[in-house]
């Protein structure tokens, strides 16, 4: 008997990786038909207001240009569905930069110099755009992102910190962010009769065609949606956006395919950012720097369109040992566009704020700040009581801390120097919970010998499409070649959104139940009959399964950090990370996750941040060369690791995500060497030179 190599595990490349670098991948916008038309959206100019005249003449006199949609001719929508996609449906205008009219002509450039021409009048009323503690129409929400309640309480916080020996109270500030995929948002869409066909740049295509087919009054069936390739998304295409709406109306009005990429300056405004977040935390422990009591305490905004709260307390009710803790979300509606779901959203910018405080407890102890992590590891969830699935936050600082050379680490403040720069290094924990969501899948084997693996998956530039063939490979005892992997469209069985770092786990698990039913049929038979033979799965049950744990990826990194005395600026010279997230399914792939996560944090720490103007109601920051992403020159080599973790509790593959822990905890491990190196706190991010000069 032969054994073949296992697939899952390997180092395989990515699949698509000739069609994305010979330019032959194709994504939303180059979906373009021979007689197709192309629209531009056209973003209000107030913060606030109501539009109360619609002026189209100018722009309709070019003959290339077939129509401009606005709210008085616009199709209708069903209401009630996402008011976010409720485009062209009402003269309010909730926020600047709301898309207000779609100009459709033959060309771009005819489109674009149409929507130039629209004249929009408009009542302006008085906005308020700017996140305040003490905002007066701050309130409490019934739950944050993800379903978390926003307060929770155990034990009896105040006469614990008050009686705690030690105290830390601060307030950590995290700025609005913006997701910037390499991609902007794009979709092609047009009309089959009573059906709607879209090529659509999207996170998940079976999302969008639910609630496409919702907003047009259709049944699923009459919505396809297919998504093939998609050139990053971070969470803003995690939801259906506004392109999707407009290219289908502007199909269904002209009669004709129409391509709307969104421009990049127009994305800040329509799909989504991370909320800027407020957040007072409060540590109370003993002399030994064991917590007695937690207090982490959000304050956030949304926009008045729709309701979204970044869970960023989530994360302080499950990492370290708190007998008495207090965690709560409060929002404030603005007259500020819709955030959303941004990389690790609640985790990212909470655990900065939790990093950075055990950092500053650590140094009011008098402890090595990998110490008071280790002085609060619970054996059990401390919110929920349940024993963990596994978690190895403690062999990931361990580990971490070996291979960066932490033993040798001079704890002193601003003691090493070399010239005019200053020395530090920093660490943090990270953490992201493992998600499942229900999924289906088909696995079909063929006359010829291969094997047809269906999934509505989306690749957004991960991986997805490799690894789970590989999953489907390792499932059937075949070589990855037999495979042909199939994702990307509404019409393959649905799927989950690429989101909450649990597209593999839940695709794969359907994969892997389809080609494990699959290969049973395949043994049952002498060879394959010419029709073929077909295993579909449904991972409904299986994804209600393992709730008796709590299931969590855990990670540690570790920063060295140069701050010149000169000019203010801080460099990170090196970047560490240790994961402990299950089963790696292809190194490959995940080190690129961890190792863009960890970029991504970078870029939170030392690069991005969007500002709010409050005259103009709006964010500042157009463009990439104004919302600054690092650049090669700002990334050092960074190190990536992760240990062999086993647990049973997860799915067939024994996987946790790793889409989002890499982002989680960068911006403490960059902002606590900055201190190491300055004495400087960095309470509010970015770090900028004139907080260290
Ligand atoms: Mo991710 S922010 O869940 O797409």
């Amino acid at each position: 008997m032969t054994t073949l190599p296992r697939t899952l595990g390997a180092d395989t490349a990515r699949l698509e990786g000739r069609e994305k670098v010979t330019g032959t991948a194709r994504y939303a916008a180059d979906h373009g038909h021979p007689d197709g038309l192309f629209a531009w959206a056209v973003p209000a100019t107030i913060a606030r207001g109501e539009i109360t005249g619609v002026e189209t003449g100018a722009a309709l006199a070019d003959p290339a240009v077939l129509t401009v949609l606005t709210h008085e001719n616009a199709p209708r929508l069903e209401e009630g569905v996402d008011p976010t996609l409720a485009v062209l449906q009402s003269p309010r205008v909730a926020h600047r930069g709301q898309i207000v009219a779609l100009t459709v002509a033959t060309s771009l450039e005819a489109a674009r110099a149409a929507a130039g021409a629209v004249r929009l009048d408009y009542t302006s009323e008085p906005h308020d755009v700017l996140l305040g503690l003490d905002h007066p129409g701050r309130y409490a929400p019934e739950e944050a992102n993800g379903g978390h309640p926003a307060d929770r309480e155990r034990g009896d916080f105040d006469t614990a910190y008050d009686e705690a020996a030690v105290q830390h109270d601060a307030v950590y500030e995290t700025p609005p962010l913006h997701n910037h995929p390499m991609e902007p948002h794009a979709a092609t869409a047009w009309w089959e009769g009573e059906r709607l066909c879209l090529y659509d740049s999207s996170q998940g295509s079976s999302t969008v065609q639910q609630m496409l087919a919702q907003l047009f009054g259709l049944g699923p069936e009459q919505v396809q949606v297919t998504s093939e390739h998609v050139g990053g998304g971070f969470g803003s295409k995690g939801t259906p956006r506004p392109q999707a709406v407009l290219a289908a109306m502007a199909a269904r009005v002209t009669g004709r395919p129409v391509t709307l990429a969104l421009a990049r300056q127009q994305l800040a405004a329509v799909t989504g950012h991370r909320a800027p977040t407020l957040q007072r935390l409060r540590l109370g422990a003993d002399r030994d720097g064991r917590i007695q009591a937690l207090a982490h305490e959000i304050v956030t905004q949304s926009s008045t369109v729709q309701e979204f709260v970044e869970q960023a307390a989530a994360p302080s009710r499950t990492m370290y040992v708190s007998p008495h803790s207090r965690t709560t979300h409060r929002v404030t509606r603005l007259d500020v566009p819709t955030p959303s779901w941004m990389r690790a959203p609640g985790e990212c910018p909470g655990m900065y704020a939790l990093e950075s405080a055990m950092d500053e407890l650590a140094l009011a102890c008098g402890l090595d700040p990998i110490e008071l992590r280790l002085r609060n590891e619970p054996d059990r969830e401390p919110d929920s009581g349940r024993p963990y699935s596994s978690r190895h936050l403690v062999e990931c600082l361990r580990e971490g801390a070996r291979r960066f050379g932490w033993q040798h680490r001079d704890p002193a403040v601003r003691g090493h120097r070399d010239g005019r720069l200053l020395l530090g290094t920093g660490v943090a924990a990270s953490t992201y919970p493992v998600m499942v969501s229900p999924c289906r899948a088909e696995a079909h084997a063929r006359a010829d010998g291969l094997i047809d693996v269906r999934v509505n998956a989306t690749d957004i530039g991960t991986g997805a499409r490799t690894v789970l063939a590989q999953i489907a490979a390792d499932a059937l005892r075949m070589p990855l070649d037999r495979v042909r992997i199939h994702v990307g469209s509404s019409k393959l069985p649905e799927a989950p959104v690429a989101g909450g770092s649990s597209g593999t786990s839940s695709w794969g698990s359907a994969v892997h139940k389809a080609c494990e039913g699959l290969r049973h049929q395949l043994a049952e038979h002498n060879e394959v009959p010419a029709t073929g033979l077909t295993a579909t799965a449904d991972t409904t049950e299986e994804a209600k399964r393992g709730q008796e744990y709590a299931r969590h990826a855990y990670g540690a990194q570790f920063c060295e950090v140069q701050v010149d005395t000169a000019t203010g600026e801080t460099r990170v010279r090196r970047l560490l990370g240790v994961f402990a997230t299950g089963r790696i399914l292809n190194p490959r792939t995940a080190r690129s996750q961890f190792l863009g996560g960890m970029t991504m944090g970078l870029g939170m720490a030392l690069t991005e941040h969007s500002t709010m103007d409050r005259e103009f109601g709006d964010y500042a920051e157009r463009d990439l060369a104004m919302y600054h992403v690092p650049v090669c020159a700002d990334v050092p080599d960074i190190d990536v690791h992760w240990l062999d973790e086993e647990d049973p509790h997860l799915n067939p593959m024994g996987s946790k995500g790793i889409g989002e822990i890499g982002i989680v905890g960068t911006a403490a491990a960059v902002t606590n060497a900055v201190h190491h190196a300055t004495g400087v706190r960095i309470r509010a991010l970015p770090v900028t030179p004139d907080a260290l000069l």
